[in-house]
C-alpha cells in the first residue's frame, strides 16, 4: 500500500475500461521517417504499457489532409505503411497489458509550406490566420471543411479496424480544431464563425462523423483547452455557465471523454471552488474526464516567458493530485514530461519508490527512449 492507491484502481469509463488511473499524455515526438512509425516507436510505447500506463494517448497523429501535417517525421494515421506501423504499436501495447487510443490530428495554420506530407501546400485554417490578425495560410472553403471532416471519420474507422481502444480528437492547443473555437483566429461570417456556439459547428460535424464512422459503442475523446500555444492566457469560456454551453453540444455530438488540458492540474478554472478544468467538465457534462498538467513534476511545461519549450522539471509530490482523485474531481491523470524521462513511472510510483523518479531534461527528447 502506498499513498498512490487512488491512482492504481481500475476505472469504468462507460465505453472504456481501464486498470488504472494513469494515462500517457500525447507527446510528439517526431521519430517517424516518411511519417512512418517504426519499430522505434513501437518499442517506445511498449515500454511505457510495461512501465504500467492503464491508457496511453499517442503523439498526435495527422489524418488524412493535404495541409493536416506541421512538423517533419510526425506519423501518419493513413496509407497502408504508416497503419501498419500503428498496428504494430497496438499488438504490443496489448501484449504488455495497456490500452491505446491514437490522437488524431490537423494542425491547421501552423503548417508552412515543406513540410511532407504535403509539400508546398500552405496552412489551412479558418481565417488563414496562426495568430489573431495575421493572415498566413489559406482560408478554408466549405468543401476543405468537408475534407478534413471526412479524414477524421476515416481515421477514427481506421482506428477501430487496426484494434485501437479508443481515439481522441485534437481539439486543443491552436491547432485547427481550435483554431475555428478561437475567435482570435476564427474570424469567418458564414455559419462556422460568430459566437463560440457557431465556432463549434466544425468540432460537431467531426465528432458526428466519427461517430457515424466508429458506431456506437467505441469510445471518443476529446481533448480541449483554453489557453493556446499563440496566447497562454486565452480563454474560451469565462464562467463555468458558458464552459457548460460550449461542452454540452460536444458531448451531445458523440464525446465520451473529455481531456482537459491544462498546464497545471492544481489550479482553480473559475473564481469560487477548487475545481480545476477537468473538474468543472465532469460536473457540467456528467462525462468521464482526463485532468492533466506538471503530473508529478514541479514546473509547468510551458514557461510565462515564452523562452523555451517543454521547460525541465523535478518529481514533486502527488498528495494533492491523489487527494482531487479521492474526491472523483476527475477520472483519469494524464502524465507527460513525467513519463518521458521515466518509462515506468506508473510501477515506480505503485511501489512507493519516489526517491528512483529522475527529472525532466530537455536533451531526453533527442532520442526515443
Ligand atoms: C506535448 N503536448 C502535446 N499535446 C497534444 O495534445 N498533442 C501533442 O502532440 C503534444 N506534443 C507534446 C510534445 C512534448 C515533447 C511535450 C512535452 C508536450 C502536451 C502534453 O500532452 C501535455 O499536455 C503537457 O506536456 C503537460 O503535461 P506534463 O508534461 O506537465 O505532464
Amino acid at each position: 500500500m502506498t499513498q498512490a492507491d487512488a491512482l492504481f484502481t481500475p476505472a469504468d469509463l462507460g465505453k472504456l475500461q481501464v486498470k488504472n488511473r494513469i494515462a500517457m499524455a500525447p507527446m510528439t515526438r517526431t521519430f517517424s521517417p516518411g511519417n512512418v512509425p517504426n519499430q522505434k516507436v513501437v518499442d517506445y510505447y511498449r515500454r511505457r504499457a510495461e512501465g504500467g500506463v492503464g491508457l496511453i494517448i499517442t503523439e498526435g497523429t495527422c489524418v488524412d489532409h493535404v495541409a493536416a501535417s506541421g512538423y517533419p517525421n510526425v506519423p501518419s494515421f493513413f496509407g497502408e505503411e504508416a497503419l501498419a506501423g500503428w498496428k504494430k504499436v497496438v499488438d504490443a501495447v496489448h501484449e504488455a497489458g495497456g490500452k491505446i487510443a491514437p490522437q488524431l490530428w490537423h494542425v491547421g495554420a501552423i503548417r508552412r509550406p515543406g513540410v511532407n506530407p504535403g509539400g508546398d501546400e500552405p496552412g489551412h485554417s479558418p481565417s488563414g490566420m496562426a495568430v489573431p490578425g495575421k493572415v498566413v495560410g489559406h482560408a478554408m472553403t466549405q468543401s476543405d471543411i468537408d475534407d478534413v471532416v471526412t479524414a477524421f471519420a476515416k481515421a477514427a474507422a481506421d482506428a477501430k479496424r487496426i484494434g485501437m481502444d479508443a481515439i481522441e480528437i485534437h481539439g486543443a492547443h491552436g491547432y485547427l480544431v481550435d483554431q475555428f473555437f478561437w475567435d482570435g483566429t476564427n474570424q469567418r461570417d458564414d455559419q462556422y464563425g460568430g459566437d463560440l456556439a457557431a465556432r463549434s459547428k466544425f468540432a460537431l460535424e467531426i465528432v458526428r462523423a466519427v461517430r457515424e464512422a466508429v458506431g456506437p459503442d467505441f469510445p471518443i475523446i476529446f481533448r480541449y483547452s483554453q489557453w493556446k500555444q499563440q496566447n497562454y492566457e486565452a480563454r474560451l469560456c469565462e464562467t463555468p455557465e458558458a464552459l457548460g454551453d460550449f461542452l454540452k453540444p460536444l458531448a451531445e455530438a458523440g464525446v465520451d471523454i473529455f481531456h482537459c488540458s491544462t498546464r497545471r492540474f492544481w489550479q482553480p478554472e473559475f473564481e469560487g471552488s477548487d475545481l480545476n478544468l477537468a473538474g468543472w467538465t465532469k460536473k457540467l457534462t456528467g462525462k468521464p474526464v482526463i485532468t492533466v498538467g506538471s503530473v508529478g513534476l514541479n514546473a509547468d511545461f510551458l514557461p510565462n516567458d515564452g523562452t523555451a519549450n517543454f521547460r525541465e522539471a523535478e518529481p514533486a509530490s502527488l498528495d494533492n493530485l491523489i487527494e482531487r482523485l479521492e474526491k472523483d474531481e476527475f477520472d483519469l491523470v494524464a502524465v507527460g514530461r513525467a513519463l518521458i524521462a521515466n518509462p515506468d513511472w506508473a510501477n515506480e510510483v505503485q511501489a512507493g519508490r519516489f526517491d528512483d523518479l529522475k527529472a525532466y531534461e530537455k536533451d531526453m527528447l533527442k532520442a526515443l527512449v
